[in-house]
């Protein structure tokens, strides 16, 4: 796994959560041994503080309010509510996640699988809010690891309208942030972790496997 000195040496354009509690739940998510219960449950966790870290510099407008002592001026939120996108299926065990910490934002869903022979991207479905020309966007799926997924992904987003696009996953493959960068340059990428490379079967090496198949059990 790659630190943030030769994330840089490679001139990757990505942002690591290298927080302790990040770096230890994932450690426990890696391990086969580990169910798809506590698979869920820390690939929900980890998505908290994901969120928070892509969130970091969310605009804010003052609002009056009244405490219980006096008359204030204090910081909310402002603009448009944002959107989450999930790539089906694995998104969707980090979507739970985020909506725990951003309970308001909308949610878009797009459907996509990697054909086992070509890694290319197959949609299957895709439904967004609407607006998506004046809203943050935010896609989130666990894995990185050919970018294919998500270079269509956020073009499918782009195509539709949206702008102002973030990608979060959990494991990125430095051939995936490579591809993505070329891609969508103007798209950050927020991850736990970059990984040393691909097999010869588009895995995150070492990774953690199918990550639809952990969250959902279905190997
Ligand atoms: C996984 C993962 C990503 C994709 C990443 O999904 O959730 O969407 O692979 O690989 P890529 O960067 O090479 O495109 P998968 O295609 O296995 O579908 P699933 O979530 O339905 O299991
Ligand atoms: N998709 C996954 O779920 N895992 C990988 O390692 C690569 C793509």
């Amino acid at each position: 796994m790659l630190d943030q000195d030769q994330i840089r040496s490679m001139a990757l354009e990505v942002l690591l959560v290298d927080h302790p509690l990040v770096q230890h739940k994932l450690t426990l998510m890696r391990d086969v041994k580990q169910s798809s219960t506590q698979f869920r449950s820390l690939l929900r966790e980890i998505s908290w503080l994901l969120c928070f870290e892509i969130t970091r510099d969310l605009p804010l407008e003052q609002k009056a309010i009244e405490t219980p002592v006096e008359a204030t001026r204090a910081p909310v939120l402002s603009g448009k509510k944002l959107v989450f996108v999930s790539i089906l299926r694995a998104g969707n065990g980090m979507l739970d996640g985020m909506l725990d910490v951003i309970p308001s934002a909308r949610v878009g869903h797009v459907g996509l699988y990697r054909d086992h022979e070509t890694l290319e991207a197959v949609e299957y479905y895709y439904k967004v809010p609407g607006g998506l020309d004046q809203r943050l966007v935010i896609v989130v799926d666990p894995m990185l690891a050919t970018a294919n997924s998500a270079i269509a992904a956020v073009q499918r987003l782009k195509d539709g309208g949206a702008r102002n696009i973030r990608f979060v996953c959990l494991i990125s493959a430095p051939e995936g942030v490579r591809a993505f960068n070329r891609a969508h340059p103007d798209v950050s990428i927020v991850t736990a972790a970059v990984d040393n490379n691909l097999n010869e079967k588009g895995y995150i090496v070492p990774g953690l496997g199918d990550a639809g198949d952990r969250i959902f059990g279905t190997k």
